[in-house]
């Protein structure tokens, strides 16, 4: 359905995020609702993605970010792991024409060489494929956990000092989060988080520092346009003082947004 058919939740499109991240949850507890196998509740899922992608691309946000597998997803049961990752091996063979055809740039977050082999060569493909395109930027995490990124970029930093490259005075909250997996996106201006959680489960941990938080009790697998559009008049409600005061000096975050 196009977007504006939906003119009860009209946003406002001179103040949109610049950057939405999403913890897309409760496929497993909408399968049982509907008395079906939890895989059915992420082949759903699936259908969600593709209507959020397209729904932020026609809206004109640069940036949306799914968390898509944790590090701690690896501990499901096998079946249900092998399921996803076959399940993401299809997204990318069959959505990578469409991404294209929508100037949509993919990126890829997260351990991703935990991946097993062909989930790996189908997203080195599709970011390969879709490196230059600018319309927007959908950063799939995979793999991912906040705490791992934080080490991850630690151990980067302290290789390069040990390498005489850096001296820890240098070091400042750019020199981090350029070595986090996430180096070169924005900071989340948006973090939606589906399922009615209300936790940050080991997601970006660095980057959330001012994002606004936004849970909603519907399920990954019902969230659609609707929604996302719903997410985003919130947003648009909030003050965002990024710890300064409502009408005060400038922080230099907010003259980012
Ligand atoms: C969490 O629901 C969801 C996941 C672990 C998988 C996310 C995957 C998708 C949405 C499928 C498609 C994604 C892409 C990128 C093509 P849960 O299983 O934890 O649900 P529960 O908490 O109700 O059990």
């Amino acid at each position: 359905m196009p977007l504006n058919d939906f003119p009860a939740l009209s946003v406002d499109s001179s103040r949109l995020p610049r950057h939405v991240a999403i913890v897309m949850d409760g496929n497993g507890r909408w399968a049982r609702g509907h008395g079906l196998p939890r895989h059915e509740g992420h082949r759903r899922g699936k259908d969600s993605v593709r209507a959020v992608v397209e729904a932020a691309r026609e809206l004109g946000i640069p940036y949306l970010t799914l968390f898509a597998f944790s590090n701690e997803n690896w501990h499901r049961p096998s079946t249900e792991v092998s399921f996803l990752m076959q399940l993401f091996h299809r997204y990318l063979i069959t959505e990578t024409k469409r991404l294209m055809k929508r100037d949509i740039r993919v990126v890829a977050l997260g351990e991703t060489d935990r991946l097993p082999p062909r989930v790996r060569q189908a997203l080195a493909a599709t970011v390969e494929a879709t490196r230059d395109n600018r319309t927007m930027t959908v950063a799939i995490a995979l793999s991912y956990g906040g705490r791992q990124d934080v080490v991850n970029a630690v151990k980067a930093i302290a290789q390069s000092v040990a390498d005489g490259k850096l001296s820890p005075d240098e070091i400042d909250e750019q020199t981090v989060a350029r070595e986090l997996t996430t180096g070169g996106l924005p900071d989340p201006d948006l973090l939606i988080r589906t399922s009615g959680e209300l936790r940050i489960s080991n997601f970006f941990l660095f980057q959330l520092a001012y994002t606004e938080l936004y849970f909603t009790d519907t399920l990954w697998p019902d969230f659609r346009e609707r929604d996302f559009l719903a997410a985003l008049a919130a947003y648009q409600l909030r003050e965002r003082r990024f710890g300064a005061v409502s009408n005060g000096a400038d922080h230099p975050l907010r003259a980012q947004n």
